[in-house]
């Protein structure tokens, strides 16, 4: 009690003050893990709805590095792009290391609304909020278990995200807490499965699959990212990181939804926090992030008339 106590005083206070150095250390690391498993060993709970959130679509892969972040924000905004009149929104759930500030060019102290949420930042026509925007980078890597698990809650349920038609939630690498937390405690209705074409890539993808399988989220379906790059003087297409993805994804039982070549351009984009499909839009990357964010839709949708044709049933 003791533990948990401090943790979400912690928590508290960082979203009450927006403090910039979170001090805390927890020294009884063996009670915080035993009441951790605790904790997560108590099931699924209820997966509550976000107020005012429509839809949730999670961009994951057990890989680091393999583009999620920038398949989150551009699919965001492009999402916001077709569909002008939608309102849509961007969670950076890696609290380890949050860069949709700085692809999304967002930065400063939200502020808390009258309701005590914190309002979250817009950009690009799209909401975000980031824990990179709450506490500095070098405070967030100590963060574990827990104390994950109360930030996730302040950037979810502590975040005047409604109305939202969509909430597009980026996630750390890896299969941990993060994935866990977001999976037991929010009705999520798909997840992107964001992989490179190196064997490597796909091996960790894999887990990442099964884990989503075993956690009950449906997956939407497969983005390769960094599928080959284009020889600029022939046009040539090199599979610098090998070609099996296909197989793979017909093993794992996935559409490839979309494939993204190696592109500098795109980097340099997202790099400088103006996202593809807003400064390059008429190049081919930003068409193929469209047609992500046109099947996404889709599946929002088809998935609410199912909903809508079961309880008539
Ligand atoms: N198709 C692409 N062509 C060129 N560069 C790309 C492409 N996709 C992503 N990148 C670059 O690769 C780097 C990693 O991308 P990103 O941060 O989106 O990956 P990530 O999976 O979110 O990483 P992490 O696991 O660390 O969160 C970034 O610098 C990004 O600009
Ligand atoms: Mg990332």
């Amino acid at each position: 009690m003791f533990i948990e106590r401090v943790v979400h005083n912690v928590c508290d206070k960082i979203v009450k003050s927006k403090l910039l150095q979170c001090s805390v250390r927890l020294k009884h690391t063996k009670d915080l893990n035993e009441h951790r498993a605790k904790v997560m060993g108590r099931g699924l709970p209820e997966r509550k709805p976000l107020p005012g959130v429509k839809s949730i679509i999670l961009v994951a892969s057990g890989k680091g590095g393999v583009g999620k972040t920038t398949t989150a924000v551009n699919l965001a905004c492009a999402m916001k792009v077709i569909e002008p009149d939608k309102e849509i929104g961007l969670l950076d759930a890696d609290v380890f290391g949050p860069s949709v500030p700085l692809m999304m060019n967002i930065s400063g102290e939200p502020m808390l609304n009258d309701d005590n949420l914190i309002e979250p930042l817009l950009n690009y026509g799209v909401k975000c909020m980031s824990m990179g925007l709450l506490v500095s980078g070098e405070n967030a890597v100590v963060w574990r278990g827990l104390m994950v698990m109360q930030a996730l809650d302040r950037l979810t349920r502590h975040v005047a995200w409604g109305p939202l038609d969509c909430l597009v939630v980026d996630t750390p690498p890896g299969t941990g807490d993060t994935h866990l937390s977001l999976a037991q405690n929010l009705p999520i209705d798909g997840a992107l499965v964001v992989t490179t074409p190196q064997s490597a890539a796909l091996q960790v993808t894999k887990r990442g699959v099964n884990m989503f399988e075993k956690l009950k989220v449906p997956i939407i379906g497969m983005v390769e990212n960094m599928s080959h790059a284009i020889c600029t003087s022939c046009g040539t297409k090199n599979y610098v990181f090998g070609n099996t993805t296909k197989d793979n994804a017909r093993q794992m039982g996935l559409n490839i939804i979309e494939s993204f070549e190696v592109d500098q351009n795109m980097s340099d984009c997202i790099n400088s926090g103006k996202p593809a499909i807003y400064a390059l839009p008429d190049s081919i990357h930003a068409e193929k992030y469209r047609h992500l964010a046109n099947k996404v839709f889709k599946y929002i949708d088809d998935k609410d008339k199912e909903q809508i044709k079961a309880t008539e049933q």
